[in-house]
């Protein structure tokens, strides 16, 4: 029998890839997205179904689980995919945009988290695989504090989840990747600006430049990392933390192998 896979925002990016992947492998996938009535290519799979989910309501996220689960009957893994970055100086944040970021990287995992585990306890176990991000095993890009907040939270929840969770047949996977191409991400990130406050501005445009143009050998290509997400989804690996590309892998090393203060003069005097 087929398995099936229930992902989180699926509209672009590594959600939209991993969804066709799952679907090409045979899988059963219960995608879902925000903004189901713009979607054209997932509606092209006749084993992909999609469900409308923002993951920070948690009224929806209930309805989108029930309908996966009437869908597909058993749902074996969920990755927890939806994501966005407010950047900007802690100082210039609106409440809203602090709010959001946590409401959406953070608190949208535990909600749809909470969403199935009724159902992973009733028959007998599951796979949730959070995608996280270098971000929230390192810091690394200045005026990122909320993101990295965000994904700390998520791997700090994923971490913690552990203890309860293995007597119960439920497995929980990170992965973390850094900017890839084939995804919206820079089109998903909102920057905290205040024209009236200027100290934040000369660091604000370094990072603005860094971030428009990469290096595009420094970013992966999407299809790695959802080799990644199959690879725990199939049982072929059974890393708890999987670091893709060599960014992240080269600044966990650093991060790894020298004492903190040191780690953080060294990315601070890159921005200088
Ligand atoms: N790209 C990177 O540089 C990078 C690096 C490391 C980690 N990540 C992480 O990778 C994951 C996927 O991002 P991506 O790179 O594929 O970027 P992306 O193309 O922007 O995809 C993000 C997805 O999340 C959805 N989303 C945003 N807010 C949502 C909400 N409240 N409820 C449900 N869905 C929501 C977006 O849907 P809408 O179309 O409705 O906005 C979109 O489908 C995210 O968790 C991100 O933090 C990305």
């Amino acid at each position: 029998m087929s398995k099936t896979v229930f992902i989180t925002g699926t509209s672009s990016g590594l959600g939209k890839l991993t969804a066709i992947r799952f679907a090409q492998m045979g899988w059963n996938v219960a995608a879902t997205m925000r903004t189901p009535e713009l979607e054209t290519e997932l509606t092209a799979y006749e084993n992909i179904k999609i469900f409308k989910l923002d993951v920070t309501n948690v009224e929806q996220v209930h309805t989108a689980v029930e309908q996966a689960i009437a869908a597909f009957g058993k749902i074996d893994v969920v990755v927890n995919n939806a994501g966005m970055g407010t950047y900007g100086a802690l100082e210039l944040a609106k409440e809203e945009a602090i709010d959001w970021q946590f409401a959406v990287n953070a608190r949208g995992p535990i909600n749809v988290i909470r969403g199935f585990l009724p159902h992973y306890r009733t028959t007998g176990g599951g796979m949730f695989i959070n995608i996280s991000s270098f971000m929230g095993v390192t810091t690394a890009v200045p005026l990122g504090s909320l993101y990295n907040m965000s994904k700390f939270a998520l791997e700090g929840l994923t971490e913690g989840l552990y203890y309860e969770l293995k007597p119960l047949n439920i497995e929980l996977r990170l992965i973390e990747q850094g900017g890839s191409t084939g995804n919206n991400f820079k089109g998903n990130i909102t920057w905290n600006k205040d024209a009236a406050i200027k100290d934040y501005d000369d660091l604000m445009t370094k990072v603005e430049e860094r971030i428009n143009n990469s290096d595009p050998s420094q970013l992966d290509d999407p299809q790695i990392i959802v080799d990644a997400i199959v690879a725990q989804a199939t049982g072929e690996s059974t890393k708890f933390r999987t670091v893709i590309g060599a960014a992240g892998n080269n600044l966990l090393a650093m991060r790894n192998s020298v004492p903190i203060e040191e780690y953080l003069d060294t990315i601070a005097k890159s921005y200088m």
